[in-house]
């Protein structure tokens, strides 16, 4: 039997890394995680300043690569992923070598919105958290992690991030097999999708 592939998008801090997180740590080298931002396009590719760069717009990724490269996984083969730096906005020189695994899960916040790459999906599960706690996880985050200043943070959210939720991430929620409320830590859907992992690797 080949690799589950499990998708989890929902919008920014919904809890996507988290609820990936929790997977990984419960099944271990059974599972390989992908995140669609790896495959962000280097800050070169979008020939304006750094500030104005629209990140949460569809265009932004190198998105055949990573549909390339899930069915390279899914055949059994290693990859090479990109290395992305959200401090930067650069793709790095170096890669990291992916190897191929049982459960394969890709994060991302428009991962649903292409065709190609969402049929790809055995599960779909969108991670549905409210915007105002999804913006204060945001500036903690981006602040802390991501060298960024609350300025630069609230510029952004008002010019692209909300915008692009609103007309490519909210309506990509209906494509999912599964919608998690208040994401992040919601034992009760961890259990249930820990319980078809377990069933799938039973059946290998
Ligand atoms: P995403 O991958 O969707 O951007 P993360 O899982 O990285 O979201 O979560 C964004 C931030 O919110 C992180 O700092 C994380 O620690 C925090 N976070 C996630 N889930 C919860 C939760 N249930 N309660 C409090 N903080 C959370
Ligand atoms: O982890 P999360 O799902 O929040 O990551 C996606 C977000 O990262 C997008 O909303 C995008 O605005 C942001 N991003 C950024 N700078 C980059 C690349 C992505 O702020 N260089």
């Amino acid at each position: 039997m080949s690799a589950l592939l499990i998708g989890i998008a929902g919008g920014t801090a919904s809890g996507k890394t988290t609820l990936a997180r929790i997977l990984k740590d419960s099944f271990q080298d059974n599972v390989t995680i992908l995140k669609h931002d790896y495959y962000y396009y280097d800050r070169s590719h979008f020939r304006v300043a750094d500030h104005k760069i629209n990140f949460d717009h569809p265009d932004s990724f190198e998105t055949d690569l990573l549909v390339k490269q899930l069915q390279e996984l899914k055949a059994g083969k290693t990859i090479e992923r990109p290395v992305y730096s959200y401090k930067t906005n650069e793709r790095l020189a170096k890669k990291k070598k992916v190897q191929p695994a049982p459960i394969i899960i890709v994060e991302g916040i428009l991962i649903f919105h292409y065709e190609e790459l969402k049929n790809l999906f055995d599960l779909k599960i969108y991670v549905d958290t409210d915007a105002d706690i999804r913006l204060l996880r945001r500036i903690s985050r981006d602040i802390k992690e991501r060298d960024r200043t609350f300025e630069s943070v609230k510029n952004q959210y008002l010019k692209t991030v909300k915008p692009m939720h609103q007309k490519f991430v909210e309506p990509s929620k209906y494509q999912a097999d599964i919608i998690i409320p208040h994401g992040g830590l919601n034992e009760i859907a961890n259990d249930l999708i820990i319980k078809k992992i377990k069933d799938h690797l039973r059946q290998i």
